[in-house]
């Protein structure tokens, strides 16, 4: 349980963890790749800890040292089995990728997580992964855990009927494996992390609008990797400076590969008075220096192309939007039921109970602005860390403070966020 005060005015420059996306894509893309590889400001969350957990059941040897990983790489068929089942725990990330992964090697696996994944549904991989010939069966064809047997794959001209990361990475490792090409187009453009590492790594891969085409059998060369600051989890503090008084935050280090800035895109279009600064690239990815001041927000409305662009920012714009004037639409993104928690329903209950006016719909939810929190109440995560962390900044502008159950879930995706929030206040 964790008391959150609440918080006045601040003016501080922090560093946040490294990207939960790229930190996944660096260990399985160097498992993969053929001679060592260093991984710098990798996110030790809890997510990131079974994939590499995964990986080093399946052969391969990875050390860590605080957030440095050394990956000696085992090439494209040097894998092993598992002696048990893999454990991704609530990662979504870790076993949709792993699947499309394991489905191209020589043997059979299983893979399996907590009560939260047991219940999201895998079939949106298992048909694609069966079209280029993998045998993969899940719990009612369709939720984990699930049962591989390794085959021989050959491309597809895939069209997704979601635009998820996860689905389209999970053919993209299918598609480097597999006989002739892989196409894979999705409704609008998802976050493209895989992408990008695997043009980084010596993939035959382009990109064309929506699309991706990977041939197979082309060898991964490793090479280093500094993983920039995870704008997911930046956009907390980044909601925390703008909704606190007289305030003034300089995160440093951030990603901000376009795929992934809908939430800085959302708040501009809101008055936020955030700057990107000492624009830079590592590594394929872009990255900067992200300023921001207390702002006054007005209500926008946030819908298609630009859903996937924010899909993890939802929680924290609830909390920007409830601190906004006027009324705040979220429309197509019924994908918010298939996160950790059925986020539509846990961010205008939890919310709600601190005075948000949250209706929720069936593809998104109406909020009215409310200017400040009023009630203290004990949030419930639903183990859901962003959920967890949305609420803690929400509680920053709550009068006596709020009482997050289970908090400790946030180290899902952010070790170490309740330290950083106290740093505002020092
Ligand atoms: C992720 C993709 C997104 C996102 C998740 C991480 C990834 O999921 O919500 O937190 O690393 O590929 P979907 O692909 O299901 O949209």
């Amino acid at each position: 349980m964790k008391k959150i005060k609440p918080l006045d005015s601040f003016d501080k420059k922090i560093q946040i963890p490294g990207d939960k996306s790229i930190s996944h894509r660096a260990i399985i893309l160097s498992s993969i790749a053929k001679g060592n590889s260093e991984i710098k400001n990798f996110v030790t969350s809890k997510d990131c800890m079974n994939t590499i957990e995964c990986l080093r059941q399946s052969g391969v040897r990875i050390e860590l040292d605080k957030n440095h990983i050394y990956v000696a790489g085992k090439g494209m068929k040097g894998l092993i089995p598992a002696k048990t089942t893999l454990y991704v725990g609530n990662s979504g990330t870790t076993i949709r990728l792993l699947s499309g992964l394991l489905s191209a090697q020589k043997f059979d696996s299983i893979i399996a997580g907590d009560e939260s994944i047991s219940k999201r549904p895998m079939d949106r991989i298992i048909h694609p992964l069966r079209l280029m010939g993998a045998k993969i069966w899940g719990q009612r064809d369709k939720y984990p855990p699930l049962k591989i047997k390794g085959s021989n794959l050959k491309g597809i001209d895939y069209i997704s009927p979601v635009a998820s990361a996860q689905v389209k990475s999970c053919i993209l490792l299918a598609g480097l494996y597999a006989n002739g090409t892989t196409v894979i187009s999705e409704p609008f453009k998802s976050r493209d992390h895989t992408e990008r590492m695997l043009e980084y790594l010596g993939a035959d891969i382009s990109v064309s609008e929506n699309s991706v085409i990977i041939k197979g059998g082309n060898q991964l060369i490793s090479r280093d990797i500094n993983i920039p600051g995870d704008i997911s989890s930046a956009s907390f503090f980044i909601v925390a400076a703008l909704t606190s008084k007289n305030s003034s935050l300089l995160i440093e280090n951030v990603g901000i590969n376009p795929t992934r800035t809908g939430i800085i895109d959302v708040l501009l279009n809101m008055g936020a008075n955030i700057r990107i600064l000492n624009k830079r690239i590592y590594n394929n990815e872009p990255v900067g220096d992200i300023l921001v001041k207390s702002s006054h927000l007005k209500a926008v409305t946030i819908q298609k192309q630009t859903i996937p662009r924010v899909i993890d920012e939802i929680p924290i714009l609830a909390v920007a939007a409830s601190c906004a004037q006027g009324t705040t639409v979220i429309k197509d993104a019924q994908e918010l039921k298939l996160k950790e928690s059925d986020r539509i329903n846990t961010i205008s209950s939890e919310l709600n109970k601190i005075g948000a006016k949250i209706q929720p719909k069936d593809d998104g939810m109406i909020i009215q602005g409310c200017r400040d929190f009023v009630a203290s109440a004990q949030i419930d995560t639903h183990n859901d860390h962003r959920i967890a962390m949305a609420a803690s900044i929400a509680g920053l502008n709550c009068k006596d403070g709020l009482t997050i159950n289970n908090a400790e879930c946030v180290d899902i995706s952010f070790p170490g966020f309740f330290q950083l929030l106290e740093q505002l206040r020092l």
